[in-house]
């Protein structure tokens, strides 16, 4: 085999009159009559090769031409050849290479391929074809360059976690279900028929075990796997950077995350971030964007309108008021100029999806506001209304009257719907933000219990414990998610390290300590053979490298990723096995 030299994406120049050996894929070929062109292609980018008869470079090759015809498109082939310059003005200042060609005076078809599915050069093919065909499609420079951004990131995660004194330790993956929330995965074992591991939603529990074990500072690149509906930022695989922190409050673990979220802002966004990262109350930011994972890149923030609502003459709030119902509205700057009747019936249609009854819209004009629901609002409520967004003629406020978290979710949508077509913020900004103050448990209105917001082992605010016993709905965590562009990309918690909370917070979640110990009863012992404070964290890596990388589909970022219904469908996973296999593991399948 002719072995390479030198790699498709380093030749310049310098090495005008080189003999040189090139390893690649064919890009593309271009028939000139006497001369072909091909264009070689491996990770590091793509050389010219030209094959010419009669060139006295060639003078090795029978008969060069017809060679060059028998290459196509993904052959992988051996090229040896003579590094010359270009002719001028053929130069192509997009490559590195561009300034050269080889001389092909030698070369060797290392394997062929048959006509690709799809052009790798060209437009997105369609996914299920892509993902059929991943090894062709992960050779598309476009996806190459993502996983390069994926291994640099990864590694500086790893990197900047030892050097601040954190140990890399791994955690089983067949192990017991943990308390993430989601379906488990389960695998039947076959030694102990009828009994199951759970594949980890995260490292939670063994990651406390080690504070416990006195590791001090712990992180692991983890896999974690959660049987849950996918959407296009989850995977029912994916990886977390996983940390915990003994003798730690919240402030330490976000302040220790923050070097980190710092050095990525550097290296994958050019931005040097002023830290500490601005941190929001969980209720401040539901309140002002609707959802606990603001987008800070642009501000038409929520208001509530209970106050201007009532002053006006419309039926609609004046009940939803006497409810006890929110008026809660944004301004969006433009949408007045921007939005016809038609967009205007889309946008209600749109919140419709949310569960909102309806929309009022006015849009402000030189004198007055206009809407079909104008006439309810004098020119005093309309003055008061515009002053309370600052609004200028041009704009478009919209009011839904509803539940507060139909008001919450039908505004939240709202708002990044109308921040993205009325381009509100520029979309290579990265504008990141703790969220904090998360309430402890959520009520679970179909079990008629609370449910843990985060998970069991949360520690509450030391001024909300009291709260517990008298009204545990307003009981605050000492959590914190790290929320970048609207995604959440972290979250994490102090632990409850002491067992008279703990048994407290079981009882409120409806576990009896007999169920706990039942669930939990390896980590409840642990936690009283000398449990340091402790606390943690864990970031999405998947999701900060969608962002970085500039994707909006977490798929894109994966190398082998599942399709919305959970299949690898260039492995066919899953699948059905051999019934031998479900014999020994005593399973049976039911139709
Ligand atoms: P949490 O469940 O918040 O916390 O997960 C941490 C982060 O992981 C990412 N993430 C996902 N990414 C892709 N696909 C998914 N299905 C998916 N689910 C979560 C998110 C999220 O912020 N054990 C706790 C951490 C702790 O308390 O220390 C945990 O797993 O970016
Ligand atoms: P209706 O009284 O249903 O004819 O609605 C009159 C106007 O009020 C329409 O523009 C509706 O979109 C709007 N509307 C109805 N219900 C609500 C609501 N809950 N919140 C905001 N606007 C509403």
């Amino acid at each position: 085999m002719l072995k390479r030299t030198c790699t498709c994406g380093e030749l310049t120049r310098d090495r005008l009159g080189d003999e040189v050996i090139l390893n690649g894929w064919v890009d593309g070929r271009r028939d000139h009559g006497g001369l072909i062109f091909i264009d070689l292609r491996d990770r590091y980018g793509l050389t010219q090769v030209v094959f010419e008869p009669g060139s006295p470079d060639a003078a090795d090759l029978a008969d060069p031409l017809a060679a060059a015809h028998s290459l196509r498109n993904e052959f992988v082939v051996a090229v040896k050849g003579v590094v010359n310059a270009r002719l001028p003005g053929k130069e192509n200042p997009k490559l590195k290479t561009g300034a050269i060609e080889v001389r092909a005076v030698e070369f060797e078809i290392l394997n062929a391929s048959p006509t690709p599915p799809f052009e790798i050069q060209g437009a997105e093919a369609n996914e299920e074809l892509r993902l059929k065909y991943r090894y062709l499609d992960l050779r598309r420079p476009a996806l190459q360059a993502v996983f390069e951004l994926r291994h640099r990131l990864t590694q500086l995660m790893r990197n900047t976690m030892s050097e601040l004194g954190f140990w890399e330790v791994e955690t089983p993956i067949l192990g017991r279900s943990t308390p993430e929330g989601a379906r488990d995965f389960l695998v039947p074992s076959r030694v102990k028929s009828g009994d199951f591991y759970a594949l980890p939603q995260s490292p939670q529990l063994y990651k406390q075990v080690l504070m416990v074990a006195g590791f001090d500072r712990y992180f692991q690149i983890a896999r974690c796997f959660r049987d849950e509906d996918l959407r296009a930022n989850r995977q029912p695989e994916f990886t977390q950077l996983d940390v915990e922190m003994s003798f730690v409050e919240h402030e330490d673990v976000m302040s220790t995350m923050e070097i980190l979220v710092a050095r990525l802002a550097k290296e994958f966004a050019g931005e040097t971030l002023a830290l500490p990262l601005p941190r929001i109350d969980y209720h401040d930011s539901m309140e002002r964007y609707g959802n606990d994972r603001p987008d800070l890149r642009f501000g038409m923030e929520i208001r509530d309108l209970a106050d201007v609502a009532a002053k006006t003459d419309f039926k609609v709030f004046q009940a939803a008021l006497a409810e006890g119902k929110r008026v809660r509205g944004l301004c969006a700057p433009g949408g007045g100029t921007r939005y016809s009747r038609k967009d205007l019936d889309g946008l209600t249609e749109f919140i419709a999806g949310f569960g909102a009854k309806g929309l009022v819209w006015l849009k402000v004009e030189a004198d007055a506001c206009t809407g079909p629901t104008a006439k309810f609002f004098s020119p005093e409520v309309q003055a008061e209304l515009r002053s309370k967004f600052d609004a200028n003629v041009g704009d478009l406020i919209l009011i839904v009257a509803d539940e507060s978290h139909v008001t919450s979710q039908s505004l939240s949508n709202l708002r990044l719907r109308l921040g993205l077509e009325l381009s509100l913020y520029d979309p290579k900004a990265f504008r990141y933000c703790w969220v904090v103050r998360f309430p402890l448990l959520a009520w679970d209105a179909e079990e008629k219990r609370f449910a843990a917001e985060h998970h069991p082992f949360t520690m509450p605010l030391p001024e909300d414990l009291h709260l517990l016993d008298t009204a545990p709905s307003k009981v605050r965590a000492q959590a914190y998610d790290l929320v970048v562009n609207g995604e959440e990309c972290g979250g994490g918690t102090i632990r409850i390290h002491d067992p008279a909370i703990q048994s407290k917070v079981f009882a409120l979640l409806g576990l009896t300590p007999e169920q706990a110990e039942e669930k939990f009863g390896f980590l409840l012992s642990a936690l009283k053979n000398g449990a340091p404070p402790h606390g943690g964290i864990a970031l999405g890596l998947d999701r900060l490298v969608m962002l970085y990388a500039g994707l909006t589909n977490i798929r894109d970022c994966i190398a082998f990723p599942k399709t919305a219904r959970g299949a690898d469908l260039m492995t066919g996973a899953p699948n059905t096995v051999d019934p031998k296999q479900l014999r020994e593991l005593r399973v049976r399948v039911v139709e």
